[in-house]
């Protein structure tokens, strides 16, 4: 009655449908992974963590005193416990005006023993990306804000930005609103009052505009009202030197 071939039609069927479900799992996972399941990523911290809304926001303790090689290195550091027991050592920071005892019982514990804490890693980025020199973005101009998002309000730090190839590339075609001076990147609030959007009130929304907003003589990068965009990028490709690209070229962050 029907052509021998139509035999096989269930099994090709099945062939086809399952071909299909694949393909849209891998398209819904491909677009989505990092954006809705990595963003916010937020492991728990040994002992009673660290908060970077104390130390950053509250002490405003610049970056530097504890990721002190963000300009020199290729890969930033996380501070050794020596850096915390310069203010948490038994009789230094106030424990009953401050800190309470026990919240940082684990520190001293730790300086003790000679141990390390061995705080769990928020940001990676996957082995096959393999040059992502971090200094280099720092020396740049652009803020840790633009990146790891503003850091002086995470009681426990997270991923604020999906950190996928997308996202390299959408900043390396267009820098310019994600410049800012390089003495100013680790001002966070300041960065952001400036490359953020306002809304009615005044208050930064944490919305990029696409051109920072611009005061004063927008060709001098120094100039403090004049926080990036153009007028950095122009100096940036203009210093001497180094060569200054961004790549967007497979071999530059894979090889
Ligand atoms: C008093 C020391 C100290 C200061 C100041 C400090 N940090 Fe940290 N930072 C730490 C410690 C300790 C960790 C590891 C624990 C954690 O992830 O919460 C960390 C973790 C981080 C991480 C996550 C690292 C990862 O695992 O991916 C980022 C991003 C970061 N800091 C950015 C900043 C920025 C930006 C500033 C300035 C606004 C800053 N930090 C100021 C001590 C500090
Ligand atoms: C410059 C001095 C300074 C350094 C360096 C410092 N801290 Fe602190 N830390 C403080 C002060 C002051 C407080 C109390 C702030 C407050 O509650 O207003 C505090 C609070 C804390 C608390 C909260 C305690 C509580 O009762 O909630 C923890 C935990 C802590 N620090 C861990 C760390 C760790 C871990 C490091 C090293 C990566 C570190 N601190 C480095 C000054 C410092
Ligand atoms: C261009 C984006 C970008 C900027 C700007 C940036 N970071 Fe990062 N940061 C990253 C990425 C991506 C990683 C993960 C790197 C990896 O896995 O090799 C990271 C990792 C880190 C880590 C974790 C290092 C570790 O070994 O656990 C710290 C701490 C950190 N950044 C702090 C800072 C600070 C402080 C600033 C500002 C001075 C800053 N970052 C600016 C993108 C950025
Ligand atoms: C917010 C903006 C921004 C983001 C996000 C960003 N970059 Fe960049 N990147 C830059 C700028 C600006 C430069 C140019 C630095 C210079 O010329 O000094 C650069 C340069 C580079 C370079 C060339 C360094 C050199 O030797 O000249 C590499 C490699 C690179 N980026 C990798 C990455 C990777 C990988 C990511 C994503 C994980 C990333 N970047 C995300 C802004 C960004
Ligand atoms: C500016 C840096 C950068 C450049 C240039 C770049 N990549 Fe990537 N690539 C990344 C990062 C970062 C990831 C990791 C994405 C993640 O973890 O979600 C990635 C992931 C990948 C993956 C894994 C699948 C995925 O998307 O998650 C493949 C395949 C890939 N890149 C191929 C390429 C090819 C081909 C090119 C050249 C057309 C290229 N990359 C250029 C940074 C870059």
């Amino acid at each position: 009655m029907f052509p021998k071939w139509t035999n096989r039609l269930p099994t090709m069927l099945l062939v086809g449908v399952l071909g299909g479900l694949l393909t849209v799992i891998g398209v819904v996972w491909y677009t989505f992974t990092p954006k809705f399941w990595r963003v916010g990523y937020m492991p728990t911290q040994p002992g009673s963590g660290f908060s970077h809304q104390i130390h950053a926001g509250k002490l405003g303790l610049d970056c530097r005193y504890c990721h002190s090689n963000v300009e020199t290195s290729a890969e930033a550091n996380i501070p050794t416990v020596s850096t915390c027991v310069g203010c948490h050592a038994e009789g230094h920071v106030n424990d009953q005006l401050f800190a309470k005892a026990e919240n940082v019982q684990f520190i001293r514990d730790a300086w003790a023993k000679d141990e390390s804490i061995e705080w769990r890693r928020v940001h990676k980025l996957p082995d096959y990306v393999r040059n992502f020199p971090h200094n280099i973005h720092v020396k740049a101009g652009v803020s840790c804000f633009s990146c790891h998002g503003n850091i002086m309000e995470q009681p426990v730090v997270h991923e604020v930005e999906p950190l996928s190839m997308g996202w390299c590339l959408e900043c390396h075609r267009d820098p310019s609103p994600h410049l800012v001076p390089q003495d100013q990147v680790t001002n966070l609030a300041w960065v952001r009052s400036q490359i953020s959007k306002l809304n009615d009130h005044g208050a930064p929304t944490g919305e990029f505009t696409g051109n920072p907003r611009a005061g004063g003589d927008p060709k001098d990068p120094t100039n403090p009202e004049t926080p990036g965009g153009e007028a950095l990028l122009r100096a940036l490709a203009e210093k001497e030197g180094d060569l200054h690209i961004l790549p967007t070229n497979c071999g530059a962050c894979h090889y």
